[in-house]
């Protein structure tokens, strides 16, 4: 990988991988490029190979109990996060990207994104040798229920959504409170509208067009609730006025 900017940051990361270079494009590129440009964010790599057995530094081996596939052996996973950690501080956090991990939500990044310094490690294969699950002890974290062919992809996934939580990564005019998920009231967005004024016949709603502050924010929240309510009304369950909300307390 190239050089990048020395640790004055925010946020350091260090991921634990067999192939660096796939995430070059992000750390190169747009918001997250600009941000490690800037010294906002760090992210270095522990190459799992340099952990690797003899002359040809293997990391892998077949399945005990047969089966296809290989499987990354215990040993230099456990050598290559310990490292990997050694370079953060006390309390950073360990994940291991694995589709049996939690499902990972933007309550989980929010979180994520308080830590000290993550270290992330990427399976491949058929996984990791559960022993070094059980000496290293990650918080496992999924992206979603489906089979990726390694952690990479995820690991991109969780740097990028716990980066533009950091102030200045988005530009100092953008919140990530005002998009789904965020803090508060946790709804999904409202639509958006650009230049030009009409597409293919459809225009832009009025109120967005008039210039009165207070009617946009109504009109953007009720746009919120209602797209909420009609794709994901899981995310609204328990809110007062919502159908399983508890009952209100009996007057005193
Ligand atoms: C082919 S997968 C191994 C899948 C494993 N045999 C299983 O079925 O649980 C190889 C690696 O990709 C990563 N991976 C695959 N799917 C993922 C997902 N949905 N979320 C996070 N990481 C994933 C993990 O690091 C995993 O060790």
């Amino acid at each position: 990988m190239g050089e990048y900017p020395p640790s004055v940051t925010v946020v350091h990361s260090t991921v634990v991988t067999l192939f660096p270079d796939l995430f070059r494009p992000l750390l190169e590129q747009s918001v997250f490029g600009r941000a490690v440009r800037r010294g906002l964010l760090r992210v270095d790599f522990v190459d799992l190979r340099t952990f690797g057995e003899g002359r040809h530094r293997v990391v892998d081996d077949r399945p005990f109990g047969g089966g296809p596939g290989m499987v990354l052996m215990a040993e230099p996973v456990i050598r290559a996060v310990e490292a990997a950690r050694a370079r953060h501080p006390r309390g950073c956090r360990t994940v291991y990207l694995s589709p049996q991990g939690r499902t990972l939500t933007q309550a989980m990044v929010r979180d994520l994104a308080t830590a000290p310094g993550l270290v992330l490690l990427c399976g491949r294969y058929e996984g990791v040798d559960e022993r070094a699950l059980e000496v290293l002890r990650p918080e496992e974290v999924s992206i979603g229920d489906y089979v990726l062919s390694g952690g990479e992809l995820a690991a991109m996934v969780v740097l990028d959504a716990v980066a533009r939580l950091r102030p200045g990564v988005l530009g100092d005019e953008r919140s990530p409170a005002e998009d789904s998920f965020g803090e508060g009231e946790g709804l999904l967005d409202h639509p958006h509208y650009t230049r030009p004024l009409d597409v293919r016949g459809i225009g832009v709603p009025e109120v967005l067009r008039g210039g009165n502050h207070g009617a946009i924010a109504a009109w953007r929240r009720a746009q919120a609730l209602a797209r909420t309510r009609a794709r994901r009304p899981d995310l609204l369950r328990g809110r007062p006025g919502s159908p399983d909300a508890p009952a209100a307390a009996p007057p005193a």
